[in-house]
């Protein structure tokens, strides 16, 4: 197809999509490309979403490789294009060697393109294509929140949000993050899409869990979108050896009990830069405790001592964390009525120390008890 190139330079700031179908080769890889605006820093880029079978594939361009994309891959690639612009379409078909171009008038208003910058609200918006998370079952096909899954969707959109407080001006190019206790990993999707396709990142994403059949399943799910960089594994945190190279980040959202510890563990071994924690079921204290402090009164009744444990877990893991040389902030990372387990660790780690753990110590055995991350700490050399 020709001529294209000359209307996208006559309407670059008026476009809304471009969609180039019908291949002139049909063994050409991608059935379908749409061209999308977006802006970002101040800037119009524009994103492929490029087709593969039920794949998608992502890449962010700026105007002159858009142009230089359509000369070379776009115009000889498909024979049909369909130029979408405020209050105008425009038809390229090429047939026997020739292209027909029919204009339009299109009742379009002109909408500004979306950011992809930093607006929180908007950092995974209801009705994006995220085609994933309706594998996942968080988006109907028409990517509206599933009712059942809005308190989900609101822990993994603000945790994808404090991350973005932290990554937003990084000029990282590449980053290994890790995921234990990933689950159906909802969290871990959102944060490949969001490095990958709103920061352009290229990513390592690992996830662990004990669930062989959850794994299985997020492993399909990772390779039928292409998310080369998206990885499961199955394993007990607590026990395996796991990835023994660089890490930038680790992740936890209600990993169980002590599977949080060892992911801290990791996190203070292997000196990684930063750590964004929410614990979730801290049985570990709970089960040892017995009165012996001055907080006796609080393991009076039940209830009482089960918060109490779950807070001085927390408490603990906090200052170990502080001890290795990490900059610890505990804070609700969503309201308590999307999820009662709603504390964050996030952490960054300033300069690696070896912690003297004395204090810490001496208040855990007034009360009689161990605690995971503090004893695996003390193995550390
Ligand atoms: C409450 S779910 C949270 C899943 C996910 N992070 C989310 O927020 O949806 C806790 C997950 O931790 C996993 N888990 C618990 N103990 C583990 C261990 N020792 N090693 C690996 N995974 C573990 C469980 O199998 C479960 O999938």
């Amino acid at each position: 197809m020709t001529g294209i190139t000359d209307d996208l330079r006559a309407l670059q700031t008026q476009l809304q999509k471009l969609t180039f179908s019908d291949r002139a080769d049909p063994a050409y890889e991608f059935q379908k490309v749409c061209v999308r605006p977006f802006l970002q820093k101040g800037g119009l880029r524009f994103q492929l979403e490029q087709f593969r079978g039920a794949q998608v594939f992502h890449k962010n361009l700026d105007f002159p490789a858009l142009l230089e994309w359509v000369e070379t891959t776009g115009a000889v690639q498909y024979r049909q294009l369909l130029l979408s612009a405020a209050g105008t379409e425009i038809q390229y078909t090429e047939k026997g060697g020739k292209t027909r171009r029919r204009v339009r008038a299109a009742d379009r208003p002109a909408i500004a393109p979306q950011t992809h910058d930093r607006q929180k609200q908007y950092l995974l918006r209801e009705g994006e294509n995220i085609p994933a998370l309706v594998d996942l079952g968080v988006f109907t096909r028409d990517y509206k929140i599933v009712k059942s899954k809005y308190d989900k969707y609101k822990q993994i959109n603000r945790f994808v949000e404090l991350i973005d407080d932290v990554f937003q001006k990084s000029d990282k190019k590449e980053l290994t993050i890790l995921d234990f206790g990933c689950g159906k990993s909802y969290l871990t999707f959102i944060l490949y899409y969001y490095f990958t396709v709103l920061r352009g990142i290229k990513v390592t994403v690992l996830g662990f869990d004990l669930k062989a059949d959850v794994v299985a399943r997020c492993n399909e799910i990772a390779q039928r979108y292409g998310y080369d960089g998206l990885r499961f594994y199955v394993n007990d945190v607590t026990t395996d050896r796991l990835f023994e190279g660089k890490v930038d980040m680790v992740v936890t959202l209600h990993a169980c009990d002590t599977a949080t510890d060892y992911a801290l563990l990791h996190a203070i071994a292997h000196r990684v830069p930063h750590v964004f924690s929410v614990p979730c079921c801290q049985h570990e204290i709970n089960a040892q405790i017995r009165p012996g402090g001055d907080f006796d009164l609080l393991l009076r009744h039940g209830l009482l001592q089960e918060r109490f444990s779950a807070l001085l877990t927390d408490a603990v893991r906090a200052e170990v964390l502080r001890l290795c040389g990490y900059e610890v902030d505990v804070i609700e990372f969503v309201d308590f009525e999307h999820s009662p387990k709603n504390l964050m660790l996030r952490c960054r780690l300033k300069e690696s120390k070896t912690p003297d753990l004395g204090a810490i110590e001496a208040l855990l055995e007034q009360y009689g008890v161990k605690q995971t991350l503090v004893e695996e700490v003390k193995k550390l050399k």
